[in-house]
């Protein structure tokens, strides 16, 4: 041990921990909607203007959506800070792959290195399920590929998709294999959250 700190994020973050949304949770369902909600609004009105995301807030994060993507096999947690809400995760089983649709912190939250936890915790999740790739969409003009790519995913197509009243969703899709990533060895532990069946 030579005194330097573990990484250049170790001043600002703290321990998570991942808190698993149970589909009959309707209080944890509308916390969740509220989470979202406010980030995605933020996020997303620049990029993809406030009508198509007005859209797609009701479509994906209102309670409605959200309770109907936990019954159709998604896997949602909260991502906590002592105890407090600083973000969220999503994904369901996609063929052999996992697919991770949403990974989100609050503005507050971000650049203090906490996604690589967050897709270390989603990772951990896929290979106990056997799944051996995690691929997720991105927009083509939001900042996030670059972090995407820093954390070793890498772009394997284009698609735009039809999502309806008009509107379509520009993205890459990028994945990585399970075998490629690589845990920073001044990563901890994961924090254990239950054990979850992914169908
Ligand atoms: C995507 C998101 C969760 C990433 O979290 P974050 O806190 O911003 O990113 P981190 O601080 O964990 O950075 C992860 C890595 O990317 C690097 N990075 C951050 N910004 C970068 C940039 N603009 N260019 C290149 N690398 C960057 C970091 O240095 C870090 O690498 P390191 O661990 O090797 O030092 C967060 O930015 C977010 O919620 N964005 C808005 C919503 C969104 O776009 N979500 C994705 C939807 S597809």
């Amino acid at each position: 041990m030579n005194g330097k700190p573990p990484d250049a994020h170790w001043r600002q973050r703290m321990p998570i921990t991942f808190r698993k949304l149970e589909p009959k949770d309707g209080i944890g369902i509308s916390e969740m909607s509220s989470l979202a909600t406010g980030i995605v609004r933020e996020h997303y009105d620049p990029i993809i203007g406030k009508a198509q995301n007005d859209y797609m807030l009701e479509l994906f994060h209102s309670v409605d959506g959200i309770r109907r993507q936990l019954e159709n096999g998604s896997h949602y947690f909260f991502v906590q800070a002592a105890g407090r809400n600083i973000g969220f995760l999503a994904f369901f089983p996609k063929g052999n792959r996992l697919y991770l649709s949403k990974l989100y912190l609050l503005k507050t939250e971000r650049g203090k290195g906490y996604s690589r936890l967050m897709v270390d915790f989603v990772m951990s999740k896929a290979r106990e399920a056997s799944l051996n790739s995690v691929e997720l969409n991105v927009n083509k003009n939001n900042d996030s590929i670059r972090i995407y790519e820093r954390l070793g995913f890498k772009v394997i197509r284009s698609e735009k998709n039809d999502i309806g009243s008009g509107y379509f969703m520009d993205d890459y899709v990028y994945a990585m294999k399970t075998d490629k990533w690589r845990r920073s060895s001044s990563l901890p532990e994961i924090p254990i959250a239950p054990r979850i069946e992914i169908h």
